[in-house]
C-alpha cells in the first residue's frame, strides 16, 4: 500500500494548488513531468543535492543507494564520482521520476553503474527488491523525508543495510512547519530510536531556509 500526502507540516490545500503541491512527494503525469523539471533547475534545490552529494565523501568501490531519486540530479554528480567499481541504486515511488532519472543517466544505466527502482520505501519496496537488501557504504535522501509517515522504520530499514563503516544521510531543507533546527531535532531523535549511531547535523545556511543535513552511521 501507499500513500500521497503532501510534505509534513504543509498547510493541507484541495484544487489545483494542492494537486501541484503533492506532485513534489508523488509525481505523476504531466503536472509530475512539470514538478520534475522544478527540482531539477531550481537553484535550491540543485545546491542542496550537490552539498549532500559532497558531505557524503565517496570513495573508490563504494555502493550508494539514493531513496526518493526525483529527476536523478544527484545520482549523476554521483554517478561521475564513483571509481573503483562503485554502483549507485535508486528507489522512487513515481514512475514518471524513473523515466526522467533513467534519461539523465543514461550513460550509467547502460553502463550497468546504476540501477533504478520505482516503489515506496515505507512499503515493502526495499524487502521485494534483491539488489536492495545491501551493503551500502552511503544510502541518501534530499527533501523526501517530510513525505514519510513511518520514518524509524524507514531508518531502522535502512540501518540492517549499512555495511561497516557506513552512512545514512538525510537531508531537507524544510519550506514548511518546523524549522531547520527542530526539524533536525526530529529526525536525529527518529534515526536514534532506530538504532543508528554517531548521530550528527550539518547544515548549509546560504539557502532560505537552511538546509539541515542529519548523518548517522552503524556500528
Ligand atoms: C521533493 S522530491 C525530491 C526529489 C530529489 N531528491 C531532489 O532533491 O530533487 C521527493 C521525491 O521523493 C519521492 N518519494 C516520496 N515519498 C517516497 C517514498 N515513500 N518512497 C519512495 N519515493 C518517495 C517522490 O516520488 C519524489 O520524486
Amino acid at each position: 500500500m501507499s500513500t500521497i500526502s503532501c510534505p509534513r507540516g504543509a498547510p493541507s490545500r484541495g484544487g489545483l494548488k494542492g494537486y501541484l503541491v503533492r506532485q513534489f512527494g508523488a509525481p505523476e503525469g504531466l503536472a509530475g513531468r512539470l514538478a520534475g523539471m522544478v527540482m531539477r533547475h531550481r537553484a535550491s534545490n540543485r545546491r542542496r543535492n550537490e552539498w549532500t552529494v559532497d558531505l557524503m565523501r565517496l570513495a573508490p568501490g563504494h555502493r550508494v543507494l539514493e531513496l526518493g531519486y526525483g529527476p536523478g540530479y544527484a545520482l549523476e554528480l554521483v554517478c561521475a564520482r564513483l571509481t573503483g567499481g562503485g554502483r549507485a541504486f535508486g528507489i522512487d515511488r513515481s514512475e514518471v521520476m524513473r523515466a526522467a532519472a533513467a534519461r539523465a543517466n543514461s550513460g550509467a544505466v547502460a553502463e550497468g553503474r546504476l540501477r533504478l527502482f520505482c516503489g515506496s520505501v515505507e512499503w515493502e519496496a526495499l524487502e521485494r527488491e534483491p539488489a536492495l537488501q545491501g551493503p551500502f557504504d552511503r544510502i541518501y535522501s534530499v527533501n523526501v523525508w517530510p513525505f514519510w509517515e513511518r520514518p524509524v522504520q524507514v531508518f531502522a530499514a535502512l540501518s540492517g543495510r549499512l555495511a561497516p563503516g557506513g552512512q545514512v544521510l538525510t537531508t531537507v531543507q524544510p519550506r514548511f512547519g518546523a524549522g531547520s533546527d527542530a526539524t533536525a531535532r526530529q529526525i536525529a531523535a527518529q534515526m536514534q530510536q532506530a538504532g543508528l549511531t554517531g548521530i550528527r547535523t550539518e547544515t548549509l545556511p546560504d539557502i532560505e531556509p537552511p538546509a539541515i543535513c542529519v548523518i548517522g552511521g552503524s556500528d
